[in-house]
């Protein structure tokens, strides 16, 4: 099973780092504010009176803020998904520990599959379903989304959360295109580099290597995209309301040492945010 989800070396160490940081409190701490659990990061503008206030809450205060601007990324993410409903079967491509899958079904009533190369991260979200009482509505699997062995046509939507950077775009989007029906939605959340300022900067392969990634540059979603009948209907540049969540987390108890990279990069105009959704055609 193990070799043929996680096909090439590179496959197999994005999955051990997902494997094994899984008690990386950035993760759980937020999640157990509500028993959501993101591994993407935030948009709009944080509460400033979280700062404020007695002492001894203000690490508490701090990480139910950053958890709320993560769940109000995914509600974004959302609101350019649907409309969809309870018939509808959706796909989040690259799941994690399955907190965007969640809010889909809640928010739709759909039927969600999730993949992931993490078998950890496979187990948990699985977890996380059962005790919601949605098991048989939302499942998660050990697979590639390159492969994500799904009937053809099988999908009203499909969502990538910041993950789209562990992968080649033309396979995947490829696979997306074979299991969406025609006029789906797919949307995406990621961080792209700026070809209009050059190639990688000096941020932006810190960020690689933090995280054993490789940044897209944007052309290369727009080019995967037309080449696999992907027909973008919106692009929101997300760059401006997402670093007001890298500047408080480098004041929370969970940074970790990865912010001044991000901060640097989008306030350099190296790197972007982006929302994109596109209809299959
Ligand atoms: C930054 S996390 C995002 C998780 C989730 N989308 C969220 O928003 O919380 C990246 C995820 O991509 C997954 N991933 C990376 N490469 C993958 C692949 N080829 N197939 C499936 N999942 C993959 C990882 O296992 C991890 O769950």
């Amino acid at each position: 099973m193990t070799t043929t989800v996680l096909r090439t070396d590179f496959e197999r160490s994005v999955a051990a780092y997902w494997n094994t940081n899984q008690q990386d409190p950035v993760n759980l701490r937020l999640g157990e504010v509500d028993d959501l659990y993101h591994h993407h990061y935030g948009v709009g503008p944080y509460d400033p009176t979280v700062l404020e206030g007695p002492a001894d809450t203000r690490d508490q205060r701090i990480i139910a803020e950053l958890h709320r601007l993560e769940s109000a990324q995914a509600d974004l993410l959302l609101d350019h998904l649907g409309p969809l409903g309870g018939d509808d079967l959706v796909l989040d491509g690259g799941s994690g520990r399955g907190g965007t899958s969640i809010m889909a079904n809640q928010r739709f009533g759909c039927e969600v599959d999730g993949v992931s190369i993490s078998e950890y991260q496979v187990g948990f979200a699985n977890d996380q379903a059962a005790r919601r009482g949605v098991g048989d509505r939302v499942r998660f699997h050990f697979r590639n989304m390159l492969d994500t062995q799904l009937p053809p046509g099988s999908r009203q939507a499909v969502w990538t959360n910041e993950t789209t950077m562990y992968v080649d775009l033309g396979d995947l989007y490829r696979e997306f295109t074979r299991v969406l029906r025609f006029g789906g939605r797919y949307v995406c959340i990621t961080g792209c580099a700026n070809d209009v300022t050059g190639l990688r900067s000096k941020s932006v392969s810190k960020i690689n290597e933090h995280y054993t990634c490789d940044i897209h540059p944007r052309s290369a979603y727009f080019t995967a995209l037309a080449d696999n009948g992907l027909v973008p209907i919106n692009v929101v540049d997300l760059t401006a309301a997402t670093i007001p969540y890298w500047q408080l987390r480098t004041m929370s108890p969970v940074a970790t040492g990865i912010e001044e990279a991000f901060l640097t990069a989008y306030q350099e105009g190296s790197f972007h945010y982006l929302l994109i959704a596109a209809d299959r055609i």
